[in-house]
């Protein structure tokens, strides 16, 4: 592959929130951006042709799973990532750090790396900062997380060793990492601790990342807690680079974040609530399999202009759900991602002509009408 360089530009700026444009060897991703979740190498019941007309530019995976599954030789052989799963725009990959602490049920951390049983058969594999990094150069990802670990947001103590291996681990990845094709995102941690936040924050910038996450949110603590981390991490991470908040997901969060200086944004849950037939709308979740909507002619969302909402009516949906359709879960992912991915271009829109203040205001005062 052709190394070619990777760069972020912010081209306007309302407040602290910015809109940019990230440029990676697979295309360019403008900012804010969500990203939609293909955990396996595929976003669960939705073809890479459907990603593109809903307008993703980026798409995440995880190392963990594909490292358990198929393998990352295998993937590798095959011609890497986006060769494998057909998606030839820009991939980011996790560093399965998060999903071994959230899915693998016995492991033991130690200062070098952490041994767990694998969530499919239960063999033993053992993830290292290394191996982290040795396995995100084989699947061959345009964005890179290093190896990091996620504490309890509220255990002071635990979030203190975490982080002192989570640095540790960083410079590691950083040593690791060879592929000048790829960019190698630092990660944030230290749960509600705001000082532990200043600490982390300081310390990966002193290393010099292309970008920065910040991981451990959205894990239990509260919106005001969340807040207040995003303001201050804003503050310390350099203004050139893109921030990446992770695991972030409600539309609420989403404009919450872009309010501070977040740049891009991933979740499950658009597709995770349309596997269990829930339509996300910018005032809430609509349940499909709702019986109101048996004989329902409207579309989902009569301000969405996703193919689903062109072209289906609730009653359809409705239809599919309890028929046990598999298009069911199709037209609904489509919607729910079009409706985070249209969120996050109005309010690019609204930031590139200076009009973002009142894009949030007319967005939170939907919030409250509708009282969700
Ligand atoms: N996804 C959501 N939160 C996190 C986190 O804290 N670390 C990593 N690596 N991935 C995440
Ligand atoms: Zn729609």
């Amino acid at each position: 592959m052709n190394p070619k360089p990777f760069a972020f530009e912010v081209t306007a700026r309302q407040g602290r929130a910015r809109a940019g444009i990230i440029h990676t060897p697979h295309g360019i991703i403008p900012t804010p951006i969500f990203a939609p979740v293909g955990t396996q190498a595929t976003v669960k019941a939705v073809t890479p042709a459907q990603l593109e007309e809903l307008g993703v530019s980026l798409v995440l995976s995880n190392t963990y799973h594909l490292y358990l599954r198929p393998g990352a030789e295998l993937i590798a052989e095959l011609g890497g990532l986006h060769r494998f799963m057909h998606w030839p725009h820009p991939i980011l990959t996790d560093s399965g750090g998060f999903q071994v602490f959230s899915l693998s049920e016995t492991r033991q951390v130690d200062d070098d790396g952490v041994t767990f049983r694998s969530h499919i058969d239960g063999s033993r594999h053992r993830l290292t900062p290394e191996l982290a990094i040795e396995v995100q150069e084989k699947l061959g990802a345009d964005i890179i997380m290093a190896f990091d670990e996620c504490a309890p947001p509220y255990d002071r103590a635990y979030n203190e060793r975490a982080l002192e291996r989570t640095h540790r681990w960083a410079v590691r990845c950083l040593e690791a990492h060879t592929r000048t094709d790829q960019a190698l995102f630092g990660i944030v941690q230290g749960g509600v601790f705001l000082d532990l936040r200043e600490k982390s924050a300081q310390f990966l910038v002193s290393l010099d990342f292309p970008g920065y996450a910040i991981g451990g949110l959205s894990v239990g603590e509260t919106k005001g807690e969340m807040h207040a981390v995003l303001e201050l991490v804003d503050g310390i991470l350099p203004e050139d680079k893109p921030r990446y908040l992770m695991g972030v997901g409600t539309p609420q969060d989403i404009v919450n974040g872009i309010l501070r200086g977040v740049d891009v944004f991933d979740c499950v849950l658009p597709t995770r609530l349309a596997r269990h037939h829930a339509a996300m709308t910018r005032n809430g979740r609509l349940n499909m399999m709702n019986a109101v909507y048996a004989r329902d002619p409207s579309p989902i969302d009569p301000q969405c202009s996703c193919y689903t909402c062109r072209n289906f009516s609730r009653a359809y949906i409705r239809h599919l759900i309890v028929a046990r359709e598999m298009l069911a879960a199709t037209l609904l992912s489509i919607h729910n991602i079009s409706t985070l991915i249209q969120l996050v271009n109005e309010a690019r829109d609204a930031i590139l002509t200076g009009t973002f203040d009142q894009f949030a205001a007319a967005f939170f005062a939907l919030q409250n009408q509708s009282n969700v």
